[in-house]
């Protein structure tokens, strides 16, 4: 029987520590499902629309990975899905009490679905997008931690470094009016 795990979270936006751990479940499992949450309490910066294609274009090449977005409970959707294990990565022991009260609910929520943790590489182990969003908003280098397209689309965001954006990357990430949300 095919394994199929679902890896999910917010994914604004994806950087090289998510791709590294995806990478890592495709050695694990038959099938990776990268479940992108339209999470509107989290405020996301690109819609959720943006977020699943940034993720495709970061992930292109690597097989049986499958981006997708949802909007409904994690349990259910990977039920309908039909995986029986969530993935999430742990970068820090900063990370574990959050993520132990995330596994614990969605255990009781459903008991049949497990959570494993995996680590992503070390170089990968202090990233965030909340902070990759805001060393791009500062001027920092970002090119270390995102792929090159992330870069773009983040930047033309952000209205920075317009003129070096190629037309294929701007035409891939529209720029998004103010206060629109829509998915
Ligand atoms: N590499 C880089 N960054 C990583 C990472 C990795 N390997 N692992 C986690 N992160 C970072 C993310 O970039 C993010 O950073 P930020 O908050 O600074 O932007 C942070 O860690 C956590 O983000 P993420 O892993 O995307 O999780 P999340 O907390 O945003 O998402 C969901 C949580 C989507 C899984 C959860 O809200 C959910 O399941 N929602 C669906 C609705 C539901 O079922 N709710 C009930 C849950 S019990």
């Amino acid at each position: 029987m095919e394994t199929r795990v679902i890896y999910p979270g917010t994914f604004d936006p994806i950087t090289h520590g998510h791709s590294d751990l995806v990478q890592r479940a495709t050695r694990l499992f038959d099938h990776v499902i990268v479940a992108i949450a339209a999470n509107p309490p989290k405020a996301p910066t690109f819609t959720l629309a943006e977020r699943v294609a940034m993720a495709r274009m970061a992930l292109e090449g690597l097989p049986r990975v499958e981006v997708c977005g949802f909007d409904e409970l994690l349990v259910d959707f990977a039920r309908a899905r039909g995986a029986r294990v969530i993935l999430r990565g742990l970068r820090a022991v900063s990370d574990f009490e959050y993520e132990f009260q995330l596994a614990g609910m969605n255990r009781k929520l459903s008991p049949e679905i497990e959570t494993l943790f995996l680590m992503p590489a070390e170089q990968y182990s202090y990233i965030s997008s909340s902070l990759v969003r805001e060393i791009a908003a500062l001027g920092g280098d970002i090119t270390p931690f995102v792929h090159p397209r992330v870069m773009q689309a983040l930047l033309q965001r952000l209205g920075k470094n317009h003129e070096e954006i190629p037309k294929t990357g701007r035409q891939d990430i529209p720029k998004r009016p103010a206060g629109n949300h829509e998915q």
